[in-house]
Formats: C-alpha cells, sequence, structure tokens
C-alpha cells in the first residue's frame, strides 16, 4: 500500500533515502577508495555508448559526462534513434539503461549493439529482466519497486549506479570526493524532504501557462527531467534547456506566466554561466525559482529559492532532482491529476 501517503509517487519520492543506501551498500570499501561491483570484472571499456529512453535517457545524458570526465569517450542516444548512432569500435560498452528492463526500444537498441559487435551491459532495476538477462552484464539499480508510471526513486538511483559504475571501470578524477559525496546522499535527501519548500512554490505557481527548466554541465539532464515530470503528471507544457541554449531561441517564449526553474550549484564558472542566464529571464518579467546550494549570487534575482545542500556536482544533481519531483508533485496534486496513473501513460512501454 501507500503507507499514509496520498500516492505511491510521493511515497516513493520518501524511499529515496532508503534505495540510495541500497544502491550502495556493500559496493563501496571501508576507506571509501574504491568501489566494488559484482559482475563487472576488470571491464574497462575504451569508449561507451548509453542507449535509453524518457527518464532513463535523461540519467544516461548524465552517466555519458561522468565517464567523458575520466577521459573515456561516451555518447547517449535515444533508443528509439540507435539506428543513427556509429558503430561501437574497439572496446566499447554499450549500456542501456532502463528501469523496468523491458522497454522495447531499448531492448532493440541493445540487441543492435550486440549485432555489431559490442559487449553491452544493462543498468535496472529489474533483476531477472529481458535487458538484465540478453546483455553480458547486468548492474542492479536496487530503488525497489516502483508503483507510479512517473519515475521517481529510479532516477535517484541511476544516477548513483551509474557513479559506481565509472567509478568501477574509468579512471575518474577524484574517486574518494565522488564516493563521500554518493555516501552523504542518503541524509541529504532526507533533511531535504524534511524541510522543502516545494509545496509552496508548487502552490503559488500551479496556474503558470507553462514552466521552463535550465541547468547546465551536470545540472542539464537534471532540468530535462525536471520538464518531463512535470509535463507528464500536470499535463501542462514545460520544456527543459540547456541554461545556455536559452538565448537562442526559447527566451521568446518567457513571459511573466512561464515561471523558470533554475538549478544553480557551486560559485564556479559554470555557476556564474547560469546566473548570467538567469538575470536574462529576469529581465523579461519571468518568475525565478533557483534551486541551489547558496554559493553563487543566484538568490538575487530570484522570486522563490528551494536549497540544496553543499555537496559535489554530482551529488548535487540528485539533491536538485529531488526538489523538482516535489515541485511537479504538488503541482499536479493542486490541480487535481490522477498522479500514480497519468493519461495515455504506461509504466512500462512494451512497444517501439
Ligand atoms: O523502464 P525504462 O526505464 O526503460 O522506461 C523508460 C521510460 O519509459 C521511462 O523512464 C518514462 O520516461 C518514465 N516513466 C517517465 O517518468
Amino acid at each position: 500500500g501507500k503507507s499514509g501517503y496520498d500516492h505511491f509517487m510521493l511515497k516513493e519520492i520518501h524511499e529515496q533515502p532508503r534505495a540510495l543506501r541500497q544502491c550502495l551498500r556493500g559496493r563501496v570499501d571501508e576507506l571509501g577508495a574504491a568501489v566494488d561491483i559484482e559482475d563487472l570484472g576488470d571491464l574497462s571499456p575504451t569508449g561507451v555508448q548509453f542507449v535509453a529512453c524518457g527518464t532513463s535517457y535523461h540519467a544516461a545524458l548524465y552517466g555519458a559526462q561522468l565517464y567523458r570526465r575520466a577521459g573515456i569517450p561516451a555518447q547517449t542516444f535515444l533508443a528509439s534513434e540507435y539506428a543513427t548512432a556509429p558503430p561501437p569500435i574497439g572496446d566499447a560498452l554499450v549500456v542501456g539503461v532502463t528501469q523496468s528492463g523491458e522497454t522495447a526500444d531499448t531492448l532493440s537498441a541493445l540487441r543492435e549493439a550486440r549485432h555489431r559487435g559490442a559487449r553491452t551491459m544493462a543498468v535496472t532495476n529489474t533483476v531477472g529482466s529481458t535487458a538484465a538477462r540478453e546483455c553480458d552484464h547486468a548492474l542492479y539499480i536496487r530503488a525497489g519497486p516502483e508503483i507510479g508510471v512517473a519515475a521517481s526513486k529510479t532516477f535517484a538511483s541511476q544516477l548513483a549506479a551509474l557513479n559506481l559504475l565509472a567509478l568501477g571501470t574509468a579512471p575518474v578524477d577524484r574517486p574518494r570526493e565522488t564516493i563521500a559525496g554518493l555516501r552523504d546522499l542518503p541524509g541529504q535527501v532526507q533533511a531535504l524532504l524534511d524541510d522543502s519548500r516545494a509545496s509552496a512554490v508548487a502552490e503559488q505557481y500551479q496556474d503558470a501557462g507553462a514552466y521552463f527548466f535550465v541547468g547546465r554541465g551536470h545540472q542539464y539532464p537534471v532540468a530535462l527531467e525536471g520538464a518531463l515530470k512535470m509535463k507528464e503528471i500536470t499535463y501542462k507544457h514545460a520544456e527543459g534547456f540547456a541554461a545556455g541554449e536559452l538565448k537562442h531561441g526559447p527566451l521568446a517564449l518567457v513571459t511573466d506566466d512561464t515561471p523558470v526553474f533554475a538549478v544553480v550549484v557551486g560559485d564556479g564558472e559554470q555557476a556564474r554561466k547560469t546566473v548570467g542566464n538567469v538575470k536574462e529571464v529576469e529581465a523579461r518579467d519571468a518568475p525565478v525559482v533557483a534551486v541551489t546550494d547558496g554559493r553563487s549570487d543566484v538568490e538575487r534575482y530570484a522570486d522563490e529559492v528551494l536549497e540544496i545542500p553543499e555537496t559535489h556536482p554530482e551529488a548535487a544533481a540528485v539533491l536538485a532532482n529531488v526538489q523538482l519531483q516535489l515541485v511537479s508533485y504538488y503541482t499536479a496534486k493542486g490541480l487535481g491529476r490522477s498522479i500514480d496513473k497519468p493519461r495515455n501513460l504506461a509504466k512500462s512501454v512494451t512497444v517501439e
């Protein structure tokens, strides 16, 4: 059952601390210096192609960034567009990110990859799923069953699992810091859940005409995911952009009726540039909601702030996403939507 929550989605949002702990359990050594993952062996791919759909595609975009930062060429493809991908070369690994392990588009891309001679891996929540059985390797995200059609806890667990995968198979820079960031996550997500202003923000903007989400670097997939969640459960128009792309077109849509959610983490170059983009939307009178660790001056240009604890940029993506999940959830609730079973959508999409 829903354990006292109004919806499975809210229950599953609140299960994230536990899901994240499960994902890490037994996979990080005592000293926090290395990861040890069953079924990876001594895999060290010379390149990685990710294939996935929907929310899992957003996780895969993030996964490819982790590899690229470690100096390994990596690309992400929508599974349904994999036919246009270049053939995997050398010791390339093709990773299907799929919560259910049964998504037809993803299965078909993985089969194509195998046909092209690549080694394949499923990053999945479902033991014994078709993807897990058909791939050479399976990495389980261990989020526990997710009933809500909208993916919530599985996205957080995918991000954590992809960090473990990169740590276990690529020369990730400063692994101890990344591992420390992952270990801090369950407690930080709990603290955020206990003290979020998301429902007040949702209520304030629930009648808006459309919603935009922007982020850069690791926060770009979070912006895309924030928008997908919003459209899927509220039925309102929402779009996610790379923060830098706003001025290349979407800015034309920005008005005082289009709240812009901006994810801004840290105080470095990336944050500074995103704050610059935020100033542009603020100048068009758009309400700005900053999702931030408070280290930049974005709050000066924001109408509302959703705080996240300070951590590494990789881990911050999980935290920022939790705030956006809550905003979508409470907006949908305020609008009286069918949150756990949105119209026209299915939990597992088994047709191409
Ligand atoms: O089971 P999968 O991860 O392969 O599912 C892929 C998408 O259908 C899925 O992530 C979908 O976008 C989410 N349910 C949206 O919340």
